[in-house]
């Protein structure tokens, strides 16, 4: 008897196994889908074996709205019934919410599609990271920099071309899409239009397809065609949209590489970085929820500002994000450091100057569109109880009383630096607001914004997240404590040299 039951026991096992591997091997795809594919593996290799590859390709919605909630990867409760039983195809994904898509829509081959597949399509299955991420600032990039007057002149001083007259630099108005797309909107974000339509010769005889501007971009605050906000591509780049590689550093690096934002520069020095690189090969990037300690050994990125990550027990540390704000008191970045803004869309500031900043000149924050101290005390701890997961309490807070300290002092310099601007524009050796002028292109103006977006930014990413050197001689507290040297001595210089033209002016009148 005891014979029969294990041979029983095999036999179904063998039989088990045999429908999972028939299920793992042939996904079952839309008769839409499959037309696509037909002509893809010919039209675009490439982007039909990186789908293959993905576990939209594996997994029907169905399937996956079976896994208990802390291991699922789709948030919605249910998608629409058509969808349910196929894998998420070439066609359920090119053809969600046609409509909504205007213009960019159209007809290929027999289907009404359309190219950009937006955040809002994506939502149809993930609605909380839709929704979440609609409350991240990454979410209003693009607004955050074209609809705010002071930072649209920051764009217009850097892409503008400049003409010299003989004797002094012309900067002239700057209104240049191609520019402006490589170059700042290449990370926030462009404006998608359609711009009527092209017909092309293809291997596959003439089509006629909408001619898209601002494409391609992956930016994180970009406007789609259907009038949605950001790419999820620019984490889970199309077609294998990988959860793996958000949760590694080289996906964030993209973007926050530079000297204005050089958090991951940081990183890569800093002892969580360091044990990344050495160690990182060996860990799993690919669990859900991610086990602190079992998965990884020391924080990516995403550990310590996106993922749902647990303990041995299975117990909660912190829950997934695409808010990604949610643990952050501060916005480090700017001119002054300063607590987080309330909303993502951070363009409807305006400070006690009538400025459209979250600070005054002076650094006095505009506390209305800033979060609480209570608010702040919830985001420092969820933060916190990652960091605990792997560290003692005193170990955490003395690390964060030097963030704090780091914030007072590089504030601190960024207000010095403000004072011999400030007096600059005072004197006349400079030309500001007062004198309706953009405050970012003169000499001394330039070298007030490279004082925060530096090195005073650099000095506190260090703080935040290791990486001492960025803190000190690279970009850090040096260049902070020279560039005011500097600052001065150039204030100096114009304002003798003003004395001097102006005693010159005068010279000649008082003869008469
Ligand atoms: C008869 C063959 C054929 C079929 C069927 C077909 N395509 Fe295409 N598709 C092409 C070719 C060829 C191109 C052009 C590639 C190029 O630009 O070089 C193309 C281009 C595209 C583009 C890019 C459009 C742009 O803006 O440049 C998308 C998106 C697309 N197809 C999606 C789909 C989807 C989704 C389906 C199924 C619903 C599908 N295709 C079915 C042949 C086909
Ligand atoms: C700035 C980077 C970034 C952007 C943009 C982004 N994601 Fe993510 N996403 C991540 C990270 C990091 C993870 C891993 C989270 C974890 O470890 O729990 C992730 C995980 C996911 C997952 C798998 C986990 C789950 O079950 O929710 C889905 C689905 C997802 N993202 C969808 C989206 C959608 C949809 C968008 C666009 C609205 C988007 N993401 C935009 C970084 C990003
Ligand atoms: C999960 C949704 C999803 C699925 C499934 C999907 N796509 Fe896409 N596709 C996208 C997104 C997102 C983009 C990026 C558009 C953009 O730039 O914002 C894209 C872009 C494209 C482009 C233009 C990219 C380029 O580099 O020119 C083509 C062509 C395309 N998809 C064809 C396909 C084909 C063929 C399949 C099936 C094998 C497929 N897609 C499956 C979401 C999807
Ligand atoms: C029709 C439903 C549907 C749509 C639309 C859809 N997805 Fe998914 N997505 C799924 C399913 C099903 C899975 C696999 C879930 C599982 O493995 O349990 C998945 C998984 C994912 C994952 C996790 C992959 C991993 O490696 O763990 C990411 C990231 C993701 N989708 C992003 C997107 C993005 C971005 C879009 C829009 C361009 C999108 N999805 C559109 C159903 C959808
Ligand atoms: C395609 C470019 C791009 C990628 C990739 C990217 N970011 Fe960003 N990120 C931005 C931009 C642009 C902003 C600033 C938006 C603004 O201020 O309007 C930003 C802002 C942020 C902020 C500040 C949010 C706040 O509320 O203060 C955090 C944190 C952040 N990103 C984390 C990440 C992480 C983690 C990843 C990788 C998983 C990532 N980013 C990937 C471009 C990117
Ligand atoms: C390589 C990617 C990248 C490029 C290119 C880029 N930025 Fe940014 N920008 C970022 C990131 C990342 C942040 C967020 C930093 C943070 O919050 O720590 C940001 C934030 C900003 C902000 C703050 C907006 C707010 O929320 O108030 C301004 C202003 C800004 N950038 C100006 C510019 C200008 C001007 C250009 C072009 C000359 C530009 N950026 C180009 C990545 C980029
Ligand atoms: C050990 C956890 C940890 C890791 C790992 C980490 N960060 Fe941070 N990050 C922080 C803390 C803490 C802050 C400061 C919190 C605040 O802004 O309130 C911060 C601040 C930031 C900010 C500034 C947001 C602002 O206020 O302007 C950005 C952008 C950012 N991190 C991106 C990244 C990127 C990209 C990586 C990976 C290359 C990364 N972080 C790795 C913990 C971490
Ligand atoms: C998954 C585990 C893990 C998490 C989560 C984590 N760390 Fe670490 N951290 C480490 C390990 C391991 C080291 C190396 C310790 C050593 O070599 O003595 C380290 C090193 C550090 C160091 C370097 C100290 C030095 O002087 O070199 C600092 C600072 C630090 N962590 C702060 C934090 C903060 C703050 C957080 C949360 C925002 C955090 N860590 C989250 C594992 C972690």
């Amino acid at each position: 008897m005891k014979r029969f039951w294990s041979l029983f026991f095999i036999l179904n096992l063998c039989l088990c196994s045999l429908t999972l591997q028939a299920q793992a091997e042939e996904p079952k795809i839309s008769e839409q889908t499959q037309e696509c594919i037909g002509c893809h593996v010919m039209a675009t290799p490439g982007i039909v074996s990186d789908w293959e590859k993905s576990r939209m390709a594996k997994i029907t919605p169905a399937q996956a709205l079976q896994s208990p909630e802390i291991n699922r990867r789709i948030s919605v409760t249910a998608v629409p019934e058509a969808m349910a039983n196929v894998v998420v195809g070439c066609y359920e994904c090119h053809s969600l919410n046609n409509a909504s898509h205007k213009e960019a829509a159209f007809e290929h081959n027999g289907f009404n599609i359309h190219t950009i597949v937006s955040s809002r399509d994506c939502a149809v299955c993930h609605e909380v990271e839709a929704d979440q991420y609609s409350h991240n600032i990454m979410s209003e990039a693009y607004a955050n920099l074209m609809h705010n007057p002071v930072h649209k002149m920051l764009v217009d001083s850097i892409n503008g071309i400049q003409d010299f007259d003989g004797s002094k630099t012309i900067l002239n108005p700057h209104n240049d899409e191609i520019t402006d797309a490589e170059s700042c909107l290449y990370c926030h974000g462009t404006i998608i239009k359609v711009d009527g339509k092209v017909t092309r010769e293809t291997a596959l005889g003439e089509m006629e397809f909408p001619r898209l501007k601002g494409w391609p971009n992956q930016g994180v605050g970009r406007i789609n065609p259907d009038g949605s906000k950001g790419s999820c591509t620019s984490c889970h780049p199309r077609h294998s949209f990988s959860m793996a590689m958000a949760r590694k550093p080289a996906t964030c690096s993209e973007c926050h590489k530079g000297p204005d934002v050089p958090a991951s520069k940081v990183y890569d020095v800093s002892k969580h970085g360091n044990i990344y690189k050495s160690l990182g090969t060996k860990w799993d990037f690919d669990a859900v929820p991610w086990k602190l300690g079992t998965d990884f050994s020391a924080p990516t990125c995403a550990t310590c500002h996106t993922s749902l990550i647990v303990d041995s027990a299975g117990e909660i540390i912190a829950q997934r994000s695409h808010q990604m704000n949610d643990r952050s008191p501060y916005r480090l970045f700017g001119i002054y450091a300063h607590a987080h803004p309330i909303k993502a869309d951070t363009s409807i500031i305006k400070n006690k100057a009538g400025l459209p900043l979250p600070v005054e000149l002076t650094g006095e924050p505009a506390s209305e569109y800033l979060i609480d101290a209570e608010t702040q005390t919830t985001r420092r701890q969820a933060m916190q109880k990652i960091c605990l997961g792997c560290h003692a309490t005193s170990w955490v807070e003395n690390q964060y009383k030097r963030l704090e300290h780091t914030i007072e002092q590089t504030n601190a310099m960024t207000l010095t630096a403000t004072k011999i601007l400030a007096t600059a524009w005072e004197k006349g050796a400079a030309k500001g607001l007062a004198q309706k002028e953009s405050i970012f292109d003169e000499a001394i103006e330039k070298m007030w914004v490279e004082q925060w977006l530096f090195f005073a930014n650099s000095t506190r990413f260090a703080s935040a997240m290791g990486g001492a050197d960025y803190g000190v001689f690279a970009d850090g507290r040096w260049y902070l404590s020279k560039n005011i040297q500097e600052m001065a001595d150039l204030l100096e210089l114009k304002l003798a040299l003003g004395q001097d033209k102006a005693a010159a002016e005068k010279k000649p009148a008082a003869k008469k």
